[in-house]
Parts: structure tokens; C-alpha cells; sequence
């Protein structure tokens, strides 16, 4: 699907919701499935991501209903061993979740992806899940999926993380709750701590510290409901167009706001953007409003600390970064060449094809101030870029075409439309 975008004459102005959150309708559908009895969860996100996540939980045998954004998850603490191969699609969430969901278990499952997750790399998940027993094998001594794993009995271990990820330390927990003993996690930066917040609100206690968070095994959570907040990353792009566009004032409604998801308004803040939160909920996530209006914007130093906080709003970020004056830096992004596609290549080829200056050194980026013009853009499969591009578009002068736009619906099947919803010309 080809877009065409016009630049942004007028302030975008109004309010806007956005879709359940995506990272927490993954974790929310498999602790259910886990939970002996029904759950319900609201607002569950509606991209095709957190659909694989349902359709592999078909396969081990939990039945589920999705009617409208709710869905009820009948869950058992025993699985059945699937007949067929599960296929996490385009998720990453969902095939690193489930290998430490499947590690433990009796039975044998082999998982794997479209072309693009078959080439992202799993030892970050498998060699640890290995040194609590577990038996996975794949391409390239098991980095790469298809994935087969003949469940063994678990132990315990304790793990420091060589890169904060949320995947891999959600994958080990999950793994844990299977495991003999205790299994204890630390990184080096915290990352997005959902699983955590989860597991409590299905009664599993876990022990949590600023540095390490630390789960026993052999318990089974109890059945819940939930309300997903809006999803903080889907927010970004409106947020940041909101921050480019002159003059605009933007509400987002009812989004998540856990701090561990909101390093990019920090970053937008630090710019000089105007930002305000409203908090309408704690427990078990954080939900409120943000309030943007635009302000003119300075270029900042994202530190490598930060990056995890805001892992995938930095390509946004970077267009944020060519319209404000100065330089955006942003510090040991490396793992942006890890993500659904090349998204450090992808954000300088982006900015590199609507005339804008970005360089890359070693693992970090510098965009420096630019003047856009429009241009014809791909998404290489890539929700994100797509959105991405979707944004910097608004800032360019002249009209854009972005081709390969169909991958918004892996997180955000209504992208386009909201956009047009706020004044903007979009056409397909
Ligand atoms: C996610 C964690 C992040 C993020 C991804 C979703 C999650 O990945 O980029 O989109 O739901 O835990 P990493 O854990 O690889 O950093």
C-alpha cells in the first residue's frame, strides 16, 4: 500500500486515543492462559502482532474469545503439546516470550516467523534459557528461528542481562515461574518493567529491587481483568508530529504513563517541547492524559541509559531531531540494527532521502538541523518506519509517497486514519 502525505500547513490540533498498549496485551493474553480459570482483558491492542500471540495460544489449546477489544482467555496451567508449527509472524514479543514459556513444559514445539523475525537473533534468549536446562536448537547453533524445543525440567538460575532488553528479562521470568528454585534477573539499565507489574496484579509476589527482580518457581497465577492503558509508543508519533508541527496542541487520552515507557517526553521536554501529564490510575499501570504544544526545539544528547526507556520511539526522535536547531546525539543505539528491520540504517536512509543530515559513528547517530523536502520513502516492512515516515513527512516541504505502508497494521491498524482525523492529507 502506497501513502501520500502532504506537508502540514495548518497546527494539528483536538484529542485523540490511541490502541491498547501492545507490550502489555502480549503479557496480559499469556499470564492468562496461564491462570486456571477466565480472564478478561479490555482494550486489548488490535494490530496483527498481538494476534500471533493468540494464534500460538490456539495451538497449545487455551481457548479465547475476541469480540471487539475484549478478549477472554479461558486459561489452564496445563498446555497441550501443539500439533503444528507456531508462528509468531512478525513479533518478536511473541517468539521470545514463548521460548521461555515452552522451555519447561513436557512436550515438544518449534516456533518461527515471517522472513523478517527468521533473521533476528534469539541466543540473547536461548543460551540463557539453556543454562536452566533447557533443549532448544535452531539455524546458527540456535540464534536463528525456526526454533525446536524438547521441554526439560528447569532450574533456577541467577542472570545479569549484557544489554538491558524487556524480552529477554520477561522470557527468563517466565521461564522461572517453571523452574525449580528461584531465578533472579538484573540489567545494566532498567527496561520496560510490564511482566513485573503483571505478575503482581495476578497474584504472584515477586521480589523486586532497583537492580534485580527475582521470581520462585512451581506457582500458577490467579484468573484476572485488566484494562490496557493506550499504547505510549503508537502516542509518539502524534506527539512528536504535535512537536514539529507549529502552532499545534495535542491531548492524548487515557495512554500508559509508566516511566519506563516515557524517555521519549523526556527527551521532547529536554528539547524544549511544552508537555504535560495528568495521571488518572497507578495500579496496575500508570494511565492519564499528555498535553503537547509545540515550542521550538534544540537538539540533546540521548544517553546510552535512557535508550531502553525509549528503545522504540527513536526513530520519531530523530525526526524531531532534523527540525530542531542544533544537533540530536543519541548514544549506543546499536540495537536499532536488531529490531523488525535495519532501523539505524533506516532512520539515516530516511533522512538521507528528504535531503536531511544524519551520520552514523560506531553506535551512535547525529541528526543535525535540516531543511526536508518531499520524497519518495519505503517502510521495509517496518510499522515503525512507516509511521516514522508518515511524520517527517508532515515537516517536508512538498508532497511524499511512502510505499510498503500495509506494515501499520502490525501495531497500529488505524494509524492513517487518525492522522487524517487531525487535519492531515493523507490519500492511498
Ligand atoms: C518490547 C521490548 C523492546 C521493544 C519491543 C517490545 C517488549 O525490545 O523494542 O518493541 O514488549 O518487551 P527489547 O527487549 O529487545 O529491547
Amino acid at each position: 500500500m502506497r501513502v501520500h502525505v502532504e506537508p502540514q500547513q495548518r497546527p494539528l490540533q483536538g484529542a485523540i486515543t490511541v490502541p491498547g498498549d501492545k507490550s502489555i496485551s502480549h503479557r496480559a493474553a499469556l499470564l492468562a492462559a496461564l491462570a486456571d480459570g477466565t480472564s478478561r482483558i479490555h482494550r486489548y491492542n488490535p494490530g496483527a502482532d498481538t494476534r500471533s500471540t493468540l494464534a500460538c495460544l490456539e495451538k497449545l489449546g487455551v481457548t479465547h474469545i475476541l469480540q471487539d477489544d475484549v478478549l477472554t482467555v479461558h486459561g489452564a496451567s496445563t498446555w497441550q503439546e501443539p500439533t503444528d508449527v507456531l508462528n509468531a509472524g512478525n513479533s518478536g514479543t511473541t517468539m521470545r516470550m514463548l521460548l521461555g514459556l515452552l522451555a519447561g513444559r513436557d512436550f515438544f514445539s518449534v516456533l518461527t516467523g515471517d522472513a523478517s523475525l527468521r533473521e533476528r537473533p534469539m541466543a540473547r534468549v536461548v543460551l540463557p534459557l539453556k543454562r536452566m536446562g533447557a533443549d532448544i536448537r535452531g539455524r546458527q547453533q540456535g540464534n536463528l528461528s525456526p526454533l525446536a524445543i524438547t521441554g526439560k525440567p528447569l532450574l533456577g538460575m541467577d542472570y545479569h542481562l549484557p544489554v538491558a532488553s524487556a524480552q529477554v528479562k520477561s522470557a527468563l521470568l517466565w521461564a522461572g515461574l517453571f523452574a525449580q528454585g528461584t531465578t533472579r534477573v538484573s540489567e545494566p539499565h532498567p527496561s520496560r518493567d510490564h511482566t513485573e507489574r503483571l505478575l503482581a496484579h495476578a497474584g504472584l509476589g515477586i521480589e523486586r529491587t532497583p537492580s534485580h527482580v527475582e521470581i520462585r518457581g512451581g506457582r500458577a497465577p490467579a484468573s484476572f481483568c485488566l484494562e490496557v492503558p493506550g499504547d505510549p509508543s503508537s502516542a509518539a508519533f502524534f506527539i512528536t508530529a504535535a512537536c514539529i508541527v507549529p502552532g499545534s496542541e495535542l491531548l492524548v487520552q487515557d495512554v500508559g504513563l509508566n516511566p519506563t515507557r516515557l524517555g521519549f517526553l523526556e527527551v521532547l521536554k529536554r528539547m524544549g517541547a511544552k508537555i504535560q501529564l495528568q495521571v488518572h490510575q497507578e495500579e496496575p499501570e500508570p494511565v492519564g492524559n499528555i498535553l503537547v504544544q509545540a515550542r521550538a526545539l534544540t537538539g540533546t544528547t540521548i544517553k546510552r541509559h535512557e535508550v531502553p526507556l525509549l528503545i522504540d520511539e527513536l526513530p520519531v526522535l530523530a525526526v524531531a531531531g532534523a527540525m530542531a536547531s542544533g544537533t540530536l546525539a543519541m548514544e549506543g543505539i546499536g540495537e536499532l540494527r536488531h529490531k523488525e528491520s535495519d532501523r539505524l540504517q533506516g532512520i539515516v536512509d530516511l533522512l538521507h532521502a528528504l535531503g536531511g543530515r544524519a551520520r552514523v559513528c560506531g553506535d551512535n547517530l547525529l541528526v543535525t538541523e535540516s531543511s526536508l523536502k518531499g520524497s519518495l520513502l519505503h517502510a521495509h516492512g517496518d510499522h515503525r518506519m512507516a509511521m516514522t515516515a508518515a511524520v517527517a513527512a508532515l515537516a517536508a516541504q512538498g508532497p511524499t509517497t511512502i510505499c510498503g505502508c500495509e506494515c501499520v497494521n502490525v501495531s497500529h491498524p488505524a494509524f492513517f486514519h487518525e492522522l487524517a482525523s487531525l487535519g492531515v492529507k493523507v490519500s492511498c
